[in-house]
């Protein structure tokens, strides 16, 4: 059995291809819808309820769209709307993430973990409960990595200006003698290079966006909804509440291709 409809992937904008990404990676030959919900970014200084509210339009959105399973590319979203999506589409595979603790527990030597990650899922129910399932032995500092999402939302990967920014939210973390980092948040994967030159490298950098999609794979198979092997997937599809044309320039520079670009209904 296996079944040829679309994956829909969303997140507060464009972080989430670097979800994408890695699923495209793995499963060539699967399709796939993008929501960046640009126009409401970055979603790691909203309330829960605000987070819940456009979780829910856009996995309804993708869902009215074709999409068999939806993978919420968002730690920030994961935190405020895994739950309730679950509860609402209980039938509907979904995927969703959270900060890296348990790997960066295990690859710690020193025995201090930084995440860096947004303020909403820092402050989460759902960290609280990864620390104490994951990290009883080691250290985890935090820092909120405010303002970097803009960057990444406006194209902007390695100017002056990000990297004084992403200077001052990493040396805080070096300071506590962390040498493990967490991304923990999915558009800082794309500052990758940018966060391992301030680093160094005797420190570990590490997301969950290969574990994303090889846990995708792993639920699609046990669900007989992968595609056929021999499926051609579809050229992406991307929506975004946010300017088309900067959505458009922006995923040029991120991913190398030139998607078309839909705006999202007015009614989301
Ligand atoms: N990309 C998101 C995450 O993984 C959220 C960023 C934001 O909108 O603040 O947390």
């Amino acid at each position: 059995m296996s079944d040829p409809r679309p994956i829909g992937v969303f997140d507060s904008g464009l972080g989430g291809l670097s979800v994408l990404r890695e699923i495209g990676a793995r499963l060539p030959q699967e399709s796939m819808l993008y929501v960046a919900d640009s126009g409401f970014a970055p979603y790691g200084e909203k309330s829960q309820d605000f987070i819940r509210e456009r979780s829910l339009k856009i996995a309804h959105f993708l869902l009215e769209q074709g999409a068999k399973a939806l993978v919420l590319a968002c730690n920030t979203a994961t935190a405020a709307a895994a739950a309730t999506l679950r509860e609402r589409w209980p039938d509907v595979p979904l995927i969703a993430m959270e900060p890296a603790v348990k790997p960066a527990a295990a690859a710690t030597r020193g025995g201090v973990v930084g995440v860096l990650a947004t303020t909403g899922t820092l402050a989460s129910a759902r960290f609280a409960a990864l620390l104490d399932n994951f990290a009883h032995d080691v250290k985890v500092v935090t820092r909120p990595g405010v303002g970097l999402v803009e960057f990444v939302e406006r194209g902007d990967f390695d100017s002056p200006a990000l990297r004084t920014l992403l200077h001052s939210h990493l040396q805080p973390l070096l300071d506590d003698g962390a040498d493990v980092v967490v991304l923990g948040c999915t558009h800082y994967v794309f500052l990758r290079e940018q966060v391992e030159a301030i680093v160094g490298p005797s420190v570990a950098v590490i997301d969950t966006g290969g574990a994303v999609a090889a846990h995708l794979q792993r639920r699609l198979l046990s669900a007989d909804l992968l595609a056929p092997a021999t499926q051609v997937a579809a050229p992406l599809r991307v929506w975004t509440s946010g300017d088309p044309q900067q959505t458009a320039q922006s995923i040029a520079s991120l991913l190398g291709s030139t998607p078309a670009i839909e705006t999202l209904p007015d009614a989301l």
